[in-house]
């Protein structure tokens, strides 16, 4: 059921002329809202010669001070100004001012403390995508940072490693925010990991690949209407790490790329063009038990894939692409190009054994939950829900015992695919339409794309940590037009 606050919610949210009350800021300047009357207008990013610049990678982020129990962090979340397209100058919002924001690596068991200071004029919630953190350090939607104040982030890492990112969650507006910068990655190791003498340092790449829509004076362009709440805000230029399909120099030997989709809504398909496969090493929520070959791996808003790609096999001077199977347009089909340039001694190893990755039995599950996802027409616009409902935060959707299995069933009602997105644990597919997940979609997940018109189960243990969480579709703007329920992780004898 949809509820009347809501509803009125909405009602705001997608009245033309009350967007543009309701958030206040730069407005016109960086973005063109669209107005949900209006027919959308056919748009189109300035050209851009794919491979000429080089990738940039993310600074990472040096702790303001260490003791025995936490690494201290400080992060100002303020305006910047950053050349993407040549020749001008686009302003972007970004963690530090950055886009993509400062990397922070972290250490399993070992806590961090993430001062967040907002220094940008709306609210924000920070979310530590695939973390297992205290539901007042989870970046609830509500639980907004007021323009001027700061908050301090508990993160407790104890988990399996993982590539983790941050990004925005501020309700109703995730899209908007994550759109103009506010991402970055949070990259998490351990012992075991080091051990394994994998490809490290310099040879050790995030690559953040999100897709933008710029006007003509280089400024953002995020187009929210009838149409995209539906769609996505899809843009018409790939970008990595910020820059627009860049080139990198790779060393002749074995290269980690941890590849994050940091699209609002688009999903991909990845490649090389060279027709070798993608050395898939882990998922959302850690490494795999072993490494499995991949060509291509489909990519959904949220998701991480972890592969290695072994550049000694090609000749010195080639070229290869990261290319993007599910377009055919080139400033969306390439992503990146690797040139090929002279070696140096590869010491790094692909054992053949990661990390074992212990799978749940099923019959261990306490309950199922079934969760319908569907469109449908509310005050005359089509939106997103979840059981029929929209998000509200004074209603929760699943009540949770501490250290419970459970199984959650999507039934995805829709002609659009939902890649959900659960917080608090990382969870395991058990099948997609009733059929095992693919090699490399077996191991921890918190991201997994429910098929239009399909289903899908996973099971996890909601252990450790009790309180209120959320879950929802991680196409953003499905997000905010409001596919995300509440869940609750009790106590015993709560
Ligand atoms: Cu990456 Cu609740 O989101
Ligand atoms: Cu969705």
């Amino acid at each position: 059921m949809l509820t009347r606050r809501r509803l009125a919610a909405l009602g705001g949210i997608l009245g033309s002329s009350a967007l543009l009350q309701r958030r206040p800021g730069p407005g016109s300047l960086l973005f063109s809202p669209g107005s949900a009357a209006e027919p959308r207008k056919p748009l189109a990013s300035p050209f851009v010669v794919p491979f000429t610049r080089p990738l940039a990678i993310p600074p990472v982020l040096s702790p303001v001070s260490s003791d025995e129990s936490a690494d201290y962090y400080e992060v100002t979340m303020r305006e910047g100004q950053i050349e993407i397209i040549p020749g001008t100058l686009t302003t972007v919002w970004g963690y530090n001012g950055l886009y993509p924001g400062p990397t922070i690596k972290a250490r399993s068991g070992r806590r961090a403390i993430v001062r967040q200071i907002n220094n940008l004029p709306e609210s924000m919630s920070i979310h530590l995508h695939g973390g297992h953190v205290p539901p007042e350090s989870d970046g609830h939607p509500h639980d907004l940072i007021p323009p001027g104040f700061f908050k301090d982030y508990n993160y407790p890492n104890n988990q399996i490693p993982a590539t983790l990112w941050y990004h925005d969650h501020a309700v109703d507006a995730t899209g908007r925010h994550v759109y103009l910068g506010l991402a970055g990655f949070y990259i998490m190791a351990d012992e075991l990991e080091d051990g394994l003498s994998l490809p490290g340092g310099s040879n050790d790449v995030p690559l953040l690949i999100q897709d933008r829509l710029f006007n003509d004076d280089g400024s953002l362009s995020y187009p929210i209407n009838d149409e995209t709440i539906v769609e996505g805000v899809l843009g018409d230029r790939l970008l990595v790490n910020g820059v627009i399909q860049p080139y990198l120099d790779v060393p002749k030997r074995k290269m980690r790329f941890r590849m994050l989709n940091g699209s609002n809504s688009r999903s991909y398909s990845l490649a090389l063009s060279s027709g070798e496969p993608l050395i898939q090493i882990g998922s959302d929520g850690g490494l795999l038990t072993q490494p499995v070959q991949r060509l291509p791996i489909n990519i959904a808003p949220g998701e991480r894939i972890d592969v290695i790609i072994d550049f000694s096999r090609y000749l010195l001077g080639a070229r290869v692409g990261l290319t993007n199977r599910f377009s055919t347009e080139p400033g969306l089909s390439q992503v990146m190009e690797f040139r090929i340039s002279p070696g140096e001694p590869d010491d790094s190893v692909l054992p053949a054994t990661l990390r074992a990755v212990e799978h749940i039995a099923e019959e261990l599950s306490v309950r199922t939950r079934r969760f319908v996802l569907a469109d449908e027409v509310v005050n005359g616009r089509r939106v997103w829900t979840i059981d029929r409902k929209l998000y509200d935060p004074r209603r929760m959707d699943a009540s949770i015992g501490l250290n419970d299995v459970e199984i959650w069933e999507f039934i995805n009602n829709s002609y659009s695919t939902h890649p959900m997105h659960i917080h608090d644990i990382q969870f395991q597919i058990l099948d997609i339409n009733g059929r095992k997940p693919p090699a490399g979609d077996d191991g921890w997940k918190d991201v997994f794309q429910v098929p239009a018109l399909g289903r899908l189960r996973v099971i996890g243990r909601f252990a450790n940590l009790t309180g209120t969480y959320v879950f929802h579709c991680h196409k953003l703007e499905h997000e905010d037009h409001a596919m995300m329920g509440q869940f609750e992780v009790r106590a015993p004898g709560n």
